[in-house]
């Protein structure tokens, strides 16, 4: 996991360092971003015996965020976007059965259920396998892992028997994505049955020298007056649902400015992020955080949605972070 979240950040790194430039202006959303954007590959947890994957790495995600977000000081355009996607069909009455008798943690909500097919998602984490079908047991395991938003509970019968998986998600996903059914393995139909998904309530946490304010769109920051400095900083995409690995790369975004003042002495410094969910065609498909040198409120969430090329890009679980020490004027600080 923790190659493959290193690997994939700097391929997004690399891709934007050559595909970033020449750059449109910031925040516009162009067909040229979006095929520059690297395809996640929808994932689930693996079939078999094994009986959990590896734990997520949060300092590889931290160290390839801050990477990515201090290599670029060009403001590149903002995938930005909102609006929830559409919310499954509530279930229709069923019977008896492991996954409609069981009962949901508290935190979460039942999203579907008694499906045939186990999520496959761009944002998956990690799985686990357990004793019995109890997604408590999943919901503790969720619990743990400080992105986890969403966990899809299943039953597995391969040649051994029958296993109890929950796999792991850092974007709430839906029956839409449940769609692996199984496959031939060893002249052995694996079928996946009791697909239930379920996902977090819990609003995000507040972050540590900041304050957060809820969102109905990601934001389009403007200069407020013509003679300003643009405001926006760029973005990254960051591998986990995590507000706080933002407020680091944010920091980290400063403090690497403070080291290369321009030749009028001064440097950018972060004093906002938006952090929101990128959903491709109603699936989570990325965390993105855009960096600010001042701070922007409601009014200026005004990016809902994007398509290209036959996909819809929508936008939801959007927050702005306001630096509660501001730093320099306007963002401008005088080194
Ligand atoms: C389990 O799923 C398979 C499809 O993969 C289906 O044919 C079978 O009927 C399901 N079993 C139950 C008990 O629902």
């Amino acid at each position: 996991m923790k190659g493959a979240n290193v690997i994939t950040i700097m391929r997004l790194l690399i891709l934007g360092t050559v595909l970033g430039i020449p750059v449109a202006r910031p925040q516009d959303l162009t067909n040229g971003f979006f095929d520059g954007l690297p395809e996640p590959e929808p994932t689930g947890a693996p079939f078999g015996t094994e009986t959990s994957g590896p734990a997520v790495d949060r300092s590889a995600i931290i160290e390839a965020t801050v990477a990515q977000a201090t290599a670029l000081d060009t403001p590149r355009a903002d995938p930005a976007l909102t609006n929830s996607p559409d919310s499954t069909d509530p279930g229709k009455l069923r019977e008896r059965s492991p996954s409609s008798e069981a009962a949901t943690p508290s935190g979460y909500y039942l999203v579907f259920s008694g499906l045939n097919g186990a999520t496959q998602a761009p944002s998956y984490l990690t799985f686990k396998s357990i004793p019995t079908y109890d997604p408590g047991l999943c919901a503790a395991k969720c619990n743990s892992i400080s992105s986890c938003r969403f966990f899809n509970l299943y039953i597995e019968i391969n040649a051994n028997g029958q296993i109890i998986k929950c796999s792991f998600y850092s974007i709430r996903s839906t029956a839409s994505s449940a769609t692996n059914v199984g496959q031939w393995r060893n002249k052995f139909h694996v079928t996946i049955n009791n697909s239930n998904g379920y996902a977090k309530y819990q609003p995000y946490p507040p972050v540590n020298g900041f304050t957060v304010e809820v969102l109905g769109g990601a934001i389009n920051g403007r200069r407020l007056a013509s003679g300003d400095p643009d405001p926006y900083m760029g973005y990254t995409s960051i591998e986990a649902s995590d507000p706080s690995i933002c407020a680091i790369a944010c920091e980290k975004k400063t403090a690497y400015n403070s080291r290369h003042p321009n030749s009028e002495q001064t440097y950018r410094a972060c004093n906002f992020f938006n952090f929101y969910h990128l959903y491709k065609n109603g699936e989570g498909y990325r965390t993105i955080c855009s960096f600010y040198l001042i701070p922007f409120d409601s009014s200026y969430a005004t990016n809902h949605g994007y398509s290209s090329h036959g996909d819809t890009y929508t936008i939801a679980e959007s927050y702005g972070y306001t630096r509660i020490v501001q730093q320099g004027n306007g963002g401008i600080v005088a080194s």
